[in-house]
């Protein structure tokens, strides 16, 4: 079964396993990912969640940004998209795609935010080309992800641990569907690592502004700003 068909069938849960599994915190995360997105984009004036699931981020930052910002969110899952458009009401424009070919404009975007979506991007080499096409300049992009700690006996390696083996069986549990929760292991097993996301966003012309670890989880929030293709790699 295909990833996307798994985030269907899980869509109708996937809120109440994300607080059960993470204690209440992945709300916390997601909202440091549109706080510190706010400190390097204060003026932003239209911001994308790309692969917005349920809507989570657009509503967190609904209420941390200014009313006048426009705000879309885009996602293939039917599902999710659903969800999203009872929370977020008519205002916010939910679009169904995929991040590898993005129905938008060159440079349309001040800030894209990706929550916990990058890691199933089928080609993310596209993604990211995608991605940077439709940012204006200087414009960041504020990924948050898990990624495999490199410390052995940090307390990332610990929630990491929790996360490859306890979550799947707990969130099978929770959702009634072992299978997607099977799939979320062996995605975060195969996402590369912090230093491997940094080199791939800095080949596709992305300046790193931040990479800060959300220890104990073994989340990462990424921020990347930018650069115009033909300037130097920093
Ligand atoms: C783990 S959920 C994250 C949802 C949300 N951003 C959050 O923070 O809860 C991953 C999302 O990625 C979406 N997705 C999967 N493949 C995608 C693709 N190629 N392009 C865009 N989104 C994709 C799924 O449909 C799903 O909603």
């Amino acid at each position: 079964m295909g990833a996307l068909s798994l985030f269907s069938k899980i869509a109708s849960t996937y809120d109440l396993t994300n607080r059960i599994l993470s204690f209440g915190m992945d709300l916390r995360w997601r909202k440091k990912l549109v706080l510190e997105t706010k400190n390097y984009k204060p003026n932003a004036e239209k911001i994308l969640d790309l692969a917005c699931g349920t809507g989570d981020v657009i509503k967190i930052t609904k209420d941390l940004f200014l009313e006048k910002v426009y705000y879309v969110g885009l996602d293939p899952c039917g599902e999710m998209l659903n969800i999203a458009r009872n929370r977020l009401g008519k205002k916010v424009s939910l679009i169904r795609g995929l991040a590898e070919n993005l129905p938008f404009k060159g440079e349309t975007f001040d800030a894209i935010f990706i929550s916990f979506g990058l890691r199933n991007f089928s080609d993310r080499k596209k993604a990211l080309d995608e991605i940077h096409r439709i940012l204006r300049p200087k414009g960041v992009v504020s990924v948050l992800e898990f990624t495999k700690p490199n410390g052995k006996y940090s307390l990332s390696k610990l929630g990491w641990l929790y996360t490859k083996y306890a979550v799947p069986a707990l969130g099978g549990v929770i959702s009634g569907n072992f299978e997607a929760y099977r799939y979320l292991s062996r995605s975060i097993e195969n996402f590369p690592s912090a230093d491997k996301v940094v080199e791939e966003f800095s080949n596709t012309g992305f300046k790193p502004l931040k990479v800060k670890s959300l220890s104990p989880s073994p989340s990462v929030l990424f921020i990347f700003e930018k650069k115009l293709r033909g300037s130097p790699k920093t």
